[in-house]
């Protein structure tokens, strides 16, 4: 392949260069068109454009491949946990035991939030989402920690990394108690994360509780299966975010906003509550396949469709997998389930779906584990975000471990008025 591309504006020829990844993608680089010719280029939603090279994640939306730093995601989910995962996504190595240890010690010595932030869930209506309560919060974490805020000092950028791994949970569960009026449940730092996340989402003062290793091990899969995923909208988010050297909470916090949106992390939400509204409806998944085809509709079936992947979203296999598993161990028919796989065989046979590569993504089963777990439908995003933090995390530290680092500030074709002269109130129509 050619490392050059040539281009031919009027009478000039200009000659741009093509870089090839570590898995020959080929991307064109347009740093200098700008400069050569006064052109820039136009792409909505980035549809065709690169925004950085990156060497934390791959993935092949034609072949369904997803593989963090080099491991693919199948195996990861098979033999890790969550934190393990968490410190190869950050770090870019899988820990020795020693390295193990010590990050798992690291993350359990900030799992508590400053008795002070307690108050914030006494201002929140008792039915706020949680997703607003996670991103003021993590937003708010900066003014309790004002002396690690500096992006360009690695220990403080070490130190927030831990606190924000550590309470993210401990912020979730927090909103959730809120949401039901019982008690908040302090961490329990002798709890694997997971145990600890459940305990604190589902004990109570008043009784012993028994962290069910079924739903541990269900929680450590999904959480690994949405750890990271490129430059997806929040990544990128908290990306352009961190660019202008915000600190790192303001960059997460960002990140969180841009998941709720139903098209992105949202879809999981608005998956499960599509799956409700059908069997409402009698279960007629082919009446829900038409709609979502019929463009005046304005429906769409959730947690279907992707911008990379053109084949099945290996993420959705896993957890399908897991469904299968959890549910069969638990002996619980979900109809959710039963509807979900009714609606993905419909859609997966109709020249629609099949025409426009329109396949199950990684928000369309996640909930049915979820619902099995007993987490409510409202904290489902926030579930996501748990498991997006390191990923998040991860692209927001190679950014600004760049030498090439530079504050995130598109350019726009203007289609707007021409000058005109300025019209008094008194002269106005
Ligand atoms: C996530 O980027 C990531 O990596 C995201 C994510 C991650 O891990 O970070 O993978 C997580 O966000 C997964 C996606 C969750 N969102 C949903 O499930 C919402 C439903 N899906 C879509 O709205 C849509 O598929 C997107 C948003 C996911 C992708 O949108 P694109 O790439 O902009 O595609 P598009 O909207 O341009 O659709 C292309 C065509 C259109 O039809 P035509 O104009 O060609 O006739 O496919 C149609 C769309 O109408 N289409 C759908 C559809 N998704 C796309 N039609 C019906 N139902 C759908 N779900």
């Amino acid at each position: 392949m050619a490392d050059v591309a040539k281009l031919q504006v009027g009478d000039q020829k200009l000659e741009l260069p093509i870089i090839e990844g570590s898995e020959q993608e080929l991307g064109l680089d347009i740093s200098t068109l700008r400069g050569q010719s006064g052109l820039v280029t136009l792409d909505e939603g980035y549809v065709n454009t690169g925004s950085t090279t990156s060497g934390i994640t791959y993935l092949d939306g034609e072949k369904g491949i997803l593989r963090y730093r080099g491991y693919p995601i199948e195996e990861l989910a098979e033999n890790c946990d969550f934190v393990e995962v968490t410190y190869l996504l950050i770090y870019g190595e899988l820990p020795s035991e020693e390295q193990l240890k010590d990050f798992r010690n690291s993350i359990r010595s900030h799992t508590m939030l400053h008795e002070d932030m307690r108050s914030f869930y006494d201002g929140f209506p008792f039915d706020a989402h949680p997703m607003a309560i996670l991103s003021s919060v993590v937003s708010a974490l900066s003014t309790f920690y004002q002396d690690s805020l500096d992006p360009r000092d690695p220990e403080q950028v070490e130190r927030t990394i831990f606190r924000l791994i550590a309470k993210l949970p401990t912020i979730a569960a927090y909103s959730y108690k809120k949401s039901i009026g019982q008690p908040f449940i302090y961490p329990q730092n002798d709890l694997s994360y997971c145990e600890n996340f459940l305990q604190m989402m589902f004990a109570v003062p008043s009784e012993p509780f028994h962290v069910d290793p079924d739903f541990v091990k269900a929680l450590n899969l999904l959480l690994i299966v949405h750890a990271d995923h490129e430059q997806n909208c929040s990544t990128s988010t908290v990306r352009m975010v961190g660019s202008a050297d915000a600190n790192l909470y303001a960059s997460i916090s960002a990140g969180i906003s841009a998941l709720w949106g139903p098209l992105h992390g949202g879809a999981n939400e608005a998956c499960v509550s599509m799956l409700e509204r059908i069997i409402e409806d009698g279960g007629d998944v082919t009446k829900y396949v038409n709609m979502a085809k019929d463009k005046t509709s304005g429906f769409r079936l959730m947690g279907f469709g992707h911008r990379v992947y053109k084949n099945f979203d290996p993420r959705a296999v896993i957890i399908k997998k897991a469904c299968d598993t959890l549910l069969a161990k638990l002996d619980l028919q979900d109809p959710i389930f039963e509807v979900a796989q009714k609606l993905e065989e419909v859609a997966l046979n109709d020249p629609y779906f099949v025409e426009r590569k329109l396949y199950p993504n990684v928000d369309f089963y996640s909930g049915v584990i979820y619902r099995a777990i007993g987490i409510p439908v409202q904290m489902f995003t926030v579930l996501f975000a748990i498991g997006r933090l390191p990923g998040w995390v991860a692209h927001w530290k190679e950014m600004h471990e760049s030498p090439t680092k530079r504050i995130c500030r598109p350019r726009q074709i203007y289609t707007g008025e021409l000058k005109r002269d300025f019209v008094p109130l008194e002269k106005r129509g």
